[in-house]
């Protein structure tokens, strides 16, 4: 068995962030997203790993490397356009050599690794399984129609959904599935359907079975989604809490921090997690708060809300809440009058002023 990952695409419903980062490279929790998924794929006993990137891309592989740390073999595998998912699967036929695979996209995290998926998969001995989650959306899906519990159909974006469930980014499939990717043509938006070739393997009578998330999934194409997602890792933290704390701070629920952090004169409610060389000072950080290395919280109060490294924010009046901010952002207090609101955004850049 080996592992397919995406780690290509466009990235567009996450700029301005994605214009200078893979979103697959986005901390969760201050960890690459994708570094999630490569651990569940060893989590599974997988070895050989293949990620897809968009042509000339260096900044997964100076990441990730041959995978030797995250006890993986990498083979980096480059698309030469984002021509859809089917198109992802058509490059890596050599790469998976007739092995069975499992198909994941790198920016779906869940609750639990990906093992189980792999063992129903065995157990019900099909060509292709989908694993599927019930949504309040599905018409965003690709949307499977079962009836007694068969997939009969599947249906890319459909404006009348047969099912509340939407196919999610986790994929198994035997050899049979080359042969359909290599069948279909382009859909209207130009693109090579996954759905479409899960259509093709029931037309020509193939099995495609199912699992169902109970737990906790997430597919991160916007920023809510990103949030969504770090909350969820959140509420598992486990690690250390290596930072220095002052007499004058308080520090409730579990609040994991890395070396040279301080916090002084705040007040931290967990679930938090702070990088290496934080400071936070004279500050609040809420519930669900990654803070990156390096960043500086200071004066100002912070909750729901993911800061990448070396970030810094000074004496802001207002809670900043549920914002996704980049590297190297500096969010500060203007004293001078008249009381005005001064911004430097780059393109597509995103704020909400209360
Ligand atoms: P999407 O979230 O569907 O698309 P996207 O990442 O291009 O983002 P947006 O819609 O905001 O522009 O992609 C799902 C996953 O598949 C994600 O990991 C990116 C990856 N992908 C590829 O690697 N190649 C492709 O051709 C496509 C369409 C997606």
């Amino acid at each position: 068995m080996k592992a397919l990952i995406t780690a290509g695409g466009h990235g567009t419903r996450l700029r301005p962030i994605t214009h200078t980062k893979n979103k697959h490279l986005i901390p969760i929790a201050n960890k690459p997203m994708l570094a999630y998924a490569l651990e569940y794929a060893h989590q599974a006993g997988i070895e050989e790993v293949g990620i897809v990137v968009n042509e000339g891309d260096k900044e997964i592989s100076g990441t990730f490397g041959d995978g030797n740390n995250l006890n993986v073999n990498i083979t980096y595998i480059e698309q030469r356009a984002p021509l859809g998912l089917a198109h992802v699967v058509t490059i890596a036929e050599s790469f998976i050599d007739g092995e069975e695979f499992i198909f994941y996209l790198g920016d779906n995290i869940l609750v639990g690794g990906i093992k189980k998926f792999i063992d129903e998969f065995h157990e019900n001995r099909s060509n292709c399984h989908l694993v599927l989650s019930k949504v309040p959306d599905p018409e965003r899906f690709g949307v499977p129609e079962i009836k007694s519990n068969k997939i009969m159909a599947v249906e890319e974006k459909p404006e009348s959904p047969k099912s509340n469930y939407a196919v999610t980014g986790i994929y198994l499939y035997d050899h049979s599935i080359f042969e359909a990717v290599n069948s279909i043509k382009p859909s209207a938006r130009g693109e090579l359907e996954i759905s479409h070739a899960h259509q093709y393997l029931l037309d020509k009578g193939l099995s495609v079975t199912y699992s169902e998330i109970t737990g906790w999934w997430k597919d991160t194409g916007k920023s809510a989604d990103l949030l969504e997602a770090n909350r969820l890792v959140l509420d598992n933290l486990d690690g250390l809490r290596e930072a220095e704390v002052d007499k004058n701070s308080s520090i409730t629920g579990r609040v994991v921090s890395g070396k040279g952090t301080r916090i002084m004169g705040s007040t931290i409610r967990g679930p938090v997690i702070l990088g290496e060389g934080v400071i936070v000072e004279d500050a609040y950080i809420g519930p669900y708060t990654s803070i990156g290395d390096r960043c500086r919280i200071i004066g100002s109060e912070v909750e729901y809300s993911i800061f990448m490294s070396d970030s810094k924010i000074e004496n802001v009046g207002t809670r900043i809440e549920a914002s996704l901010v980049g590297h190297e952002v500096m969010i500060t207090n203007s004293s001078a009058k008249p009381k005005t609101h001064k911004l430097m955004i780059g393109d597509q850049g995103k704020i909400e002023l209360a």
